[in-house]
């Protein structure tokens, strides 16, 4: 099937007593255990509800099982410390989403994990490698910065030295990139986000093979962060329009990045799609089309950041993203808020900076709304 058929129809649970078309919510919590082996309950990541999600996303995903979560982070958290512990050395990318980041920064070290952040150029995974490391965590494109990874190269890099990769492909969607495909072990995804595409639930996923899957779902059940029916049902119900919401977000975001990058108060644009950005050539090589994310600095002699989100009407200013609404924001003060000044700098995260999530309105409305703001 393709995607847009396996949005609709993958995992898709029949109930043969009123032969509904869709999945019915099962509401409870206990379930009788007699003959039988794998009695469902919420925190054992079994119930109806719950597969019926991880079976949708890992048919997109090209995944044989996997993890639904009740945030993104319970998914990236749980995952990686399934497979680091005492003594264990992470790589991760500096630009990553920044409460990866802060995970990393705030709690490794009492953990007794050893990390490095690392550019995102193929050669710096490489040079960061040790005799104890375990783990590569990466982001392709990265929030905010878009930057784009060459993820075959880590994935046979990470082959050779025996260490497991973990991607967070919640910029690109499965729409947009398959990972697993590219030898990549691991995909998360925060749900929050295009998944869930309405701004409205907080999800998270992880899905691998059937070994890995069962290892992460056996610290998951300690951990406990599970995801409860109704917020599965939602989802499902958000899953079966994933690609075409994403594929309207993708041509939006297309013509804003363009109309962007030659307007005359804007610096620099950030988007796998634009030729003269670093990640082209990469992106037109691993990813379906470009996404609907980018961002991009303000010519502040121009115009101020602060006052440009203000000015904005039809735009909203917004943390998060993925949703169908366009939103925007200024990851100095919201996703990267945590990170040091000094850290942000260097990578890259300036105050001018901001993020634009790009939704399924009408994309002349929304030139003319940012062409509005800008004047
Ligand atoms: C790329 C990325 N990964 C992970 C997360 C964390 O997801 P959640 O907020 O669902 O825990 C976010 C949230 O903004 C994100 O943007």
């Amino acid at each position: 099937m393709k995607k847009e058929t396996q949005c609709v129809h993958s995992g898709a649970y029949y109930d043969s007593s009123t032969r509904g078309v869709n999945t019915p919510i099962f509401t409870s919590s206990a379930f009788n255990y007699l003959n039988r082996q794998d009695t469902p309950y919420p925190r054992y990541f079994n119930t109806p509800n719950q597969d019926t999600v991880v079976k949708k996303l890992c048919a997109l995903e090209g995944a044989e099982d996997g993890v639904v979560f009740s945030s993104g982070m319970a998914a990236i958290s749980t995952t990686i410390l399934s497979f680091a512990g005492a003594g264990d050395h992470v790589i991760l990318l500096d630009d990553l989403y920044g409460g990866t980041h802060a995970f990393a920064t705030d709690e490794f070290e009492r953990l007794g994990i050893e990390y490095t952040f690392v550019g995102t150029d193929s050669d710096s995974v490489r040079e960061a490698l040790r005799e104890n490391t375990k783990v590569v965590v990466i982001e392709s494109p990265t929030n905010p910065l878009l930057s784009v990874i060459d993820i075959r190269n880590v994935a046979k890099f990470a082959r050779k030295h025996n260490l497991i990769t973990v991607i967070d492909n919640t910029f690109a969607t499965p729409i947009n990139q398959n990972p697993i495909e590219m030898g990549i072990d691991i995909v998360v995804h925060s749900g929050t986000k295009y998944l869930g595409g309405h701004s409205d639930i907080c999800c998270g996923f992880a899905v691998t093979d059937k070994k890995k899957a069962e290892r992460i779902r056996s610290l998951a059940r300690h951990l406990g962060g599970s995801l409860e029916a109704t917020t599965c049902y939602l989802l499902e119900r958000s899953l079966k329009t994933l690609a075409i919401r994403v594929q309207r977000q993708t041509e939006n975001a297309f013509r804003i990045a363009h109309f962007l990058d030659k307007h005359p108060a804007i610096r620099k644009v950030n988007y796998p799609g634009l030729s003269n950005f670093s990640g082209y050539e990469i992106s037109k090589s691993q990813m379906e089309s470009f996404g609907a994310m980018l961002s991009f600095e303000l010519n502040e002699l121009k115009v101020n950041a602060t006052r440009f989100v203000r000015q904005i009407k039809l735009i909203k200013p917004a943390v998060s993203l993925g949703g169908v609404d366009t939103t925007i924001c200024a990851p100095a003060v919201t996703s990267h808020a945590k990170m040091s000044a000094v850290e942000r700098k260097r990578i890259g995260i300036t105050d001018s900076l901001l993020r634009l999530s790009v939704g399924i309105e009408e994309v002349e409305d929304l030139i003319a709304d940012i062409e509005e703001a800008l004047d």
